[in-house]
C-alpha cells in the first residue's frame, strides 16, 4: 500500500479519526509498527535513552540519529516518517537548521523533521518550511531543554504558563508547521488549545482531546527498564519475555540440551567415514 501523505493525516483530523504515532529506532522496530498499522512513525531523539544508553536526549548526535533513521526508513512502506533534529543541530541559525534538516531529508528519506520549543525555534520552523521541508513542532515538556524547564515535569500548570504553551503552539502554526506534538500538559491546556489550531495535534501526556497520540516504543512494550512517566501505559512486557528467552538458552547450553541433533548439519556417511580414516 502507498505511503500516507500529510493530506491523509489532515483528512483523519477532519474526519475525527484518531492519528496513531509511535517511535521506532531500527529496522525490526519499523517492521513491527508498520505491521501494527500505525499512521506515523517518529525516530525520536528519545533514542538517546532507549537504545543508546545516554541519560538524556541532549548528547545524541546528528550522525547517530541519521543512522537510526535510515534503518527505520528501510523497514517502512506506508506510515509517514518523522525524524527528530537533535539538540544543538538547529537552534543557532536558520542556516544551521536548514543544513541539518537537508541532511536528514537527503540521507534518510524522512518525510518531516521535528524541532522542539517555541521562541527561536519558531524562526527555525519558518525557515525550514520556506526551504520546502515539512516541520513538526513540539511544545509543553521539551526534553532537550528539560533542565531550564525544571526537569522532566508537566508544563503549563499555571494559567500564565498555559498561555505561554498556547502562544508557542500558535506561533509554530503561523510559522507553517504541518503538525504539532504537545507533551505533558494538563488536559485543560489541551482543551483550550485545540479549538485554536487547524493543524493536526499529536499528544503525549496531554489528555485525550488531541487529534492523535504518540508513545515511545520501548515504553509501551515494556522493554525499557526503570520508572516511566505518568502518561506511559504498558501494553506488553518484552523485557521480561526477552530475559526469560535468553535465560532458557543459557540454561540449555549449560545443561548440554542445546544444540540438539536437529540443529546440526549432516555430511554424507561415506565422507564421514573417509574423514575418520
Ligand atoms: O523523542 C521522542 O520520542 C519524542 C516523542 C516522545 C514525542 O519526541
Ligand atoms: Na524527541
Amino acid at each position: 500500500s502507498r505511503r500516507l501523505t500529510l493530506g491523509d493525516i489532515a483528512a483523519k483530523k477532519a474526519a475525527g479519526e484518531p492519528i496513531v504515532m509511535v517511535t521506532a529506532y531500527d529496522h525490526p522496530g519499523a517492521q513491527i509498527v508498520e505491521a501494527a498499522g500505525v499512521d506515523m512513525v517518529l525516530v525520536g531523539d528519545s533514542a538517546a535513552m532507549t537504545v543508546l544508553g545516554y541519560d538524556s536526549t541532549v548528547p545524541v548526535t546528528v550522525d547517530e540519529m541519521i543512522m537510526l533513521t535510515r534503518a527505520v526508513r528501510r523497514g517502512l512502506t506506508r506510515p509517514l516518517l518523522v525524524a527528530d533534529l537533535p539538540f544543538g543541530s538547529y537552534e543557532a541559525s536558520d542556516e544551521q537548521a536548514i543544513a541539518t534538516a537537508q541532511r536528514f531529508v537527503k540521507e534518510t528519506g524522512c518525510d518531516l523533521v521535528k524541532i522542539e520549543r517555541g521562541g527561536t525555534s519558531v524562526d527555525r520552523a519558518r525557515a525550514l518550511v520556506a526551504a520546502g521541508i515539512p516541520v513538526v513542532g513540539h511544545v509543553g515538556l521539551t526534553p532537550q531543554t528539560a533542565t531550564s524547564l525544571g526537569g522532566y515535569r508537566a508544563q503549563g500548570r499555571t494559567a500564565e504558563a498555559a498561555l505561554a504553551v498556547i502562544d508557542s503552539a500558535l506561533a509554530l502554526r503561523d510559522a507553517g508547521c504541518a503538525l504539532l506534538v504537545v507533551e505533558a500538559v494538563p488536559s485543560d491546556v489541551t482543551a483550550a488549545l485545540m479549538p485554536l489550531l487547524d493543524i493536526p495535534v499529536i499528544g503525549i501526556g496531554a489528555g485525550s482531546a488531541t487529534d492523535g497520540q504518540v508513545l515511545v516504543f520501548h515504553d509501551l512494550l515494556g522493554i525499557y527498564d526503570g520508572p516511566a512517566a505518568k502518561f506511559v501505559k504498558r501494553y506488553a512486557s518484552l523485557r521480561a519475555a526477552a530475559i526469560d528467552g535468553v535465560t532458557a538458552y543459557a540454561d540449555e547450553v549449560r545443561d548440554g540440551i542445546y544444540p540438539a541433533p536437529e540443529h546440526g548439519y549432516a555430511m554424507p556417511v561415506e565422507e564421514a567415514a573417509r574423514l575418520r580414516e
